[in-house]
């Protein structure tokens, strides 16, 4: 059966969350996180479908409009966010693709629940698309989806992108289910990364796991080709650029300021609450410095803003507490009387509120351990048309490969932390603005409609039985 939808994003989460007001009165609110930065405003522009999750368990809604877009929510029981998204997509799959940086939950049930989801996902994405259709998956949690739906729409092409890193085969070898996974992917007409190491990692597991024939970038599976590439994501810069050009911006900026007791520097991270992010480490230098006294009293406030994540996982429950004890004992040891050194917000922020924390910052400070790419970094450089603030940028995140010019640092090194934070925020205006002007030159051209115009015309003009060069 096909339906009327000739373009259809299919992601784990709608654009926006199903939330309750205060009044008790229900309410659509933007979903967090990288993925809906990136995608809400390309199917905005193609007047597509996205056919995803409301956010809350048992609840069966109508596909409905918001935004200019068509939603279509997928209905998934507590059982099912329990085991399918908090356990094989956030304990089992997240830290396993991020470096192992936590440790994987490998369970059954979990394994059992994400198979059953990924095809309700393809059963529903089969109903809607038009014949012909082009349907875009998107991240770890539907990477079955592309076998899934090929086998009940061999008409569609299909593109999938993984926003989160893809690991290297001696990890990615841990997971019982490994075969299944790549199998699933392969469904694809092309599978998109966010780098270059990334698309390798998988076209090598193609040939060890699967024995695949592979050249290039194209692998060889039956009689179709699969692409594997990568396609760098990005934010929408002209969008950021002109919030920043409103003078109300600017205003709030220096409202914000004003608010923190006009210290001299102002060191901003803006993160969801995650332990990929690196926000103890980056807590534990800014700490130091000031236990040494590098930083004097008053010199520097740390705003960090982490919104509220997964919060029903455990390692995510830990790491918050980890996190608010650290910024306790900060304050607690550095604070006087109405200035914190840290000031720590555990919300959500508008696009607006956002744009003026950027740019307030003097220094913005992304440390994760591991990123897909860290949209964070690219949004503060967009905003940054004043030419000035420095950006900290872990080696770690994809943002690296292109943001050459920032203050790079790896993150597990606390004194190196320290040093680039101090090197930061004592750069002169000049060698902020060569750098600065250099890394918006590069998030201008290749902005977020240049990703998805590059994904869109690789996965168009995909000849599928090309046999070339085998
Ligand atoms: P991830 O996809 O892992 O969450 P990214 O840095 O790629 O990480 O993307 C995060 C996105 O979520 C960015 O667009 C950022 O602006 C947004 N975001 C992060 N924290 C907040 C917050 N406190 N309030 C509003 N938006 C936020
Ligand atoms: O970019 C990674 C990602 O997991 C996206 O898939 C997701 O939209 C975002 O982070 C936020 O995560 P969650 O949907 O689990 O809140």
């Amino acid at each position: 059966m096909a339906g009327g939808c000739t373009f259809l994003i299919v992601a784990n989460r709608l654009p926006v969350d199903r939330v309750t007001d205060a009044t008790g009165k229900a309410a659509w609110r933007r979903s967090p996180g990288g993925l809906v930065t990136a995608i809400a405003p390309v199917l905005q522009r193609r007047h597509g479908a996205w056919l995803g999750w409301a956010g809350a368990a048992d609840e069966d809604l109508k596909p409905f409009e918001d935004d200019g877009m068509h939603l279509i929510p997928v209905p998934l029981s507590a059982e099912e966010v329990q085991d399918y998204y908090e356990g094989f997509s956030n304990a089992t799959l997240w830290p396993l693709y991020h470096d192992v940086v936590g440790e994987p939950v490998y369970e059954r049930s979990f394994w059992e629940a994400y198979q059953r989801v990924n095809r309700r996902f393809a059963e529903m994405a089969a109903e809607v698309a038009a014949p012909g259709a082009v349907v875009w998956v998107q991240d770890y949690q539907l990477q079955l989806v592309p076998a899934m739906l090929r086998e009940l729409r061999p008409d569609l092409r299909i593109g999938f992108f993984l926003h989160i890193p893809f690991p290297p085969m001696e990890l990615f070898y841990r997971l019982p289910w490994r075969r299944q996974i790549v199998e699933g992917l392969l469904g694809a007409d092309l599978v998109g990364f966010q780098r270059p190491g990334a698309a390798s990692n998988f076209i090598r597991l193609c040939r060890r796991l699967l024995n695949l024939k592979y050249q290039g970038n194209q692998v060889f599976v039956d009689d179709r080709v699969v692409r594997a590439q990568a396609f760098p994501i990005s934010v929408d810069f002209n969008e950021l650029d002109e919030v920043v050009r409103r003078p109300q911006t600017w205003r709030r900026a220096a409202q914000i300021r004003e608010e923190l007791g006009n210290p001299q520097k102002i060191l901003l991270g803006v993160d969801r609450l995650d332990y990929t992010k690196g926000i103890g480490q980056r807590l534990s230098a800014f700490g130091e410095l000031l236990g040494s006294g590098d930083i004097a009293p008053g010199e520097a406030v740390f705003v960090q803003i982490a919104t509220p994540s997964r919060e029903r996982v455990e390692q995510y429950r830990l790491l918050r507490d980890e996190i608010e004890l650290q910024v306790g004992r900060i304050n607690g040891e550095h604070a006087r009387l109405g200035a914190p050194p840290v000031h720590y917000l555990h919300t959500s922020y508008s696009r607006a509120e956002l744009a003026a924390l950027y740019c307030a910052a003097d220094v913005m400070v992304v440390t994760p351990l591991r990123d897909g790419m860290n949209l964070v970094a690219k949004e503060y450089v967009s905003c940054r048309g004043d030419q000035q603030g420095a950006l900290v940028l872990s080696e770690f995140a994809g943002a690296a490969d292109e943001l050459r010019q920032a203050f790079l640092v790896n993150p597990y090194d606390i004194d190196g932390l320290k040093k680039i934070m101090l090197e930061a925020m004592r750069a002169n205006p000049a060698e902020l603005a060569k750098r600065m002007r250099a890394m918006r030159r590069r998030v201008a051209t290749y902005d977020v409609d240049r990703w998805a115009a590059d994904f869109m015309d690789a996965l168009e003009s995909h000849d599928e039985t090309s046999r070339e060069g085998r």
